[in-house]
């Protein structure tokens, strides 16, 4: 039996990972971006985006590379995509924030599924990956079924993704669980069958597969970063408790840790957590909420979102008290610009917005990260940049470490302390080792711990 043939639409960091682990599980691949540029990257084996892992996969099977298997192509043409004939469309653009709202931007979703539709003539499944406000697919299924000249033969199916930037690879060939969204009745039983045939081997090696109604699909993906967003929010609160209380809130969260019910992971206090997901996620879903008017269930996200905004600024009022009260004038060195380590966005990332906040108010702010300086320096053009750690902390009268990069955990602080004008460090992630920071000469203080 022929490989199913499968499209991605939208090559982002989902898409692009997704194309690529399709091919990796032997499926006949077209991935689909309207931006050029993002396409020429990808189509020569290269990732426009820092992902562990996911140039070897390209490498494996991008088609004209050497010794690929010659899987996977990329295109800009809807054209290319319908004369590809897929068995299963995957759509996996993207969904931002809406400029002055909370809610999300469905526009390329919904741009996707009108471009796609008209080039579906025989019978095909669309699944949508991207994060939507629930009632989504019921309305994008309506619109294939509209616009496509197969009409009715044309089934949807909503397939949440759950990967985490850094993991993407890991997270996509070997998913926790996979959520599959159908309709009730023989529709929904042959998407959900098909889809089946698409996951097999994960599903092999045991992976919980759960199949739900629309909704119900849509839902688990927003309660997910919801939950995950209230943890680390939670967990802040505490690290604010502890400074006002003499608590050290990283012992705290080693306590109640070991208690099953509650669980380690997830609860490192700090300056909070961006990037293009949660912030965003959890904002959309308050929207939605209001829309269905029940706001109320979710006022809590509000909490939990101004918990997280106010840790940003109070990182900007550790380091103003820890230079004397001003930045005028004052040598400032960020370690880390990207929203978490082992990844390259900046997206709404914390570590720049506190850098960003402390030039604004005078402060001579030099940023070095491993992997984000390109696109720190695109967001923050104002900003300098040092190529190393050592060159952004020559001179500082402080260095606040904002992204727990393993980089910065293996830093010597005799090494660094000759580079200072003062041996001071703010730990905005809870990650570095106190005790070998002190016995070098250094004054360390992080986010709800006790000042030595
Ligand atoms: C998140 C979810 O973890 C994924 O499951 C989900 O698929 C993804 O969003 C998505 O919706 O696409 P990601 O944005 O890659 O993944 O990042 P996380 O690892 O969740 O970290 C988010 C932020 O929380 C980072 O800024 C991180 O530094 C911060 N964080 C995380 C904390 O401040 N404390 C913690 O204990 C954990």
């Amino acid at each position: 039996m022929a490989p199913l043939k499968i499209t991605v639409i939208g090559t982002g960091y989902l898409g692009a990972t997704h194309a690529a682990a399709m091919a990796e599980l032997g499926f006949d691949v077209l991935g689909l971006d309207v931006v050029p540029e993002k396409i020429e990257v990808l189509a020569s084996g290269r990732v426009p985006m820092y992902e562990p892992g996911l140039e070897e996969l390209l490498a494996a099977h991008v088609a004209g590379l050497p010794g690929s298997t010659g899987r996977l192509r990329f295109t800009t043409s809807y054209e290319e995509l319908g004369a590809f004939d897929a068995d299963v469309h995957f759509v996996c653009v993207n969904t931002p924030q809406k400029h002055g709202e909370y809610a999300c931007d469905m526009s390329y979703v919904d741009s996707a599924v009108e471009s796609l539709a008209p080039h579906l003539t025989r019978p095909a499944l669309v699944v949508g990956k991207s994060t939507v406000p629930v009632g989504s697919a019921e309305r994008l299924a309506a619109k294939l079924t509209a616009l496509a000249p197969a009409g009715e033969e044309i089934e949807l199916a909503w397939n949440p993704e759950f990967l985490r930037e850094g993991y993407a690879v890991q997270d996509t060939l070997h998913p926790d669980r996979i959520v599959i969204g159908v309709r009730a009745g023989a529709d929904g039983e042959r998407a959900e069958k098909l889809l089946r045939e698409v996951y097999a081997t994960p599903l092999g090696e045991g992976t919980p597969l759960v199949v739900t109604d629309f909704p119900t699909a849509e839902l688990v993906k927003t309660a997910a970063n919801s939950f995950l967003a209230t943890k680390i929010s939670f967990i802040n609160a505490m690290a604010e408790i502890c400074e006002a209380g003499g608590g050290d809130v990283v012992k705290l969260a080693e306590a109640i840790g070991h208690d099953e019910r509650i669980g380690k992971k997830f609860l490192r206090a700090g300056i909070g957590f961006g990037g293009g997901c949660l912030p965003k996620d959890i904002r959309a879903f308050m929207a939605r909420a209001g829309e269905l008017g029940v706001d109320q269930a979710l006022t809590f996200l509000r909490e939990v979102d101004s918990i997280n905004m106010r840790r940003r600024g109070h990182m900007v009022e550790l380091a103003r008290e820890a230079v004397g009260g001003s930045f005028l004038g004052k040598r400032v060195a960020v370690l880390g610009a990207t929203f978490k380590p082992d990844s390259d966005d900046v997206r709404d990332s914390p570590a720049l917005n506190v850098a960003g906040q402390i030039h604004l108010q005078g402060g001579q702010v030099t940023v070095y990260d491993p992997k984000g300086m390109d696109n720190a320096r695109r967001v923050f053009p104002t900003l300098s940049y040092a190529d190393s750690a050592i060159a952004a902390a020559r001179g500082a009268e402080v260095v606040l470490h904002l992204t727990e990069w393993s980089e910065f955990r293996d830093l010597d602080p005799a090494a660094l302390g000759e580079a200072v004008t003062d041996r001071l460090i703010l730990d905005g992630r809870n990650a570095l080792d106190p005790e070998l920071w002190r016995a070098a000469g250094w004054t360390y203080r992080a986010m709800g711990r006790p000042r030595a």
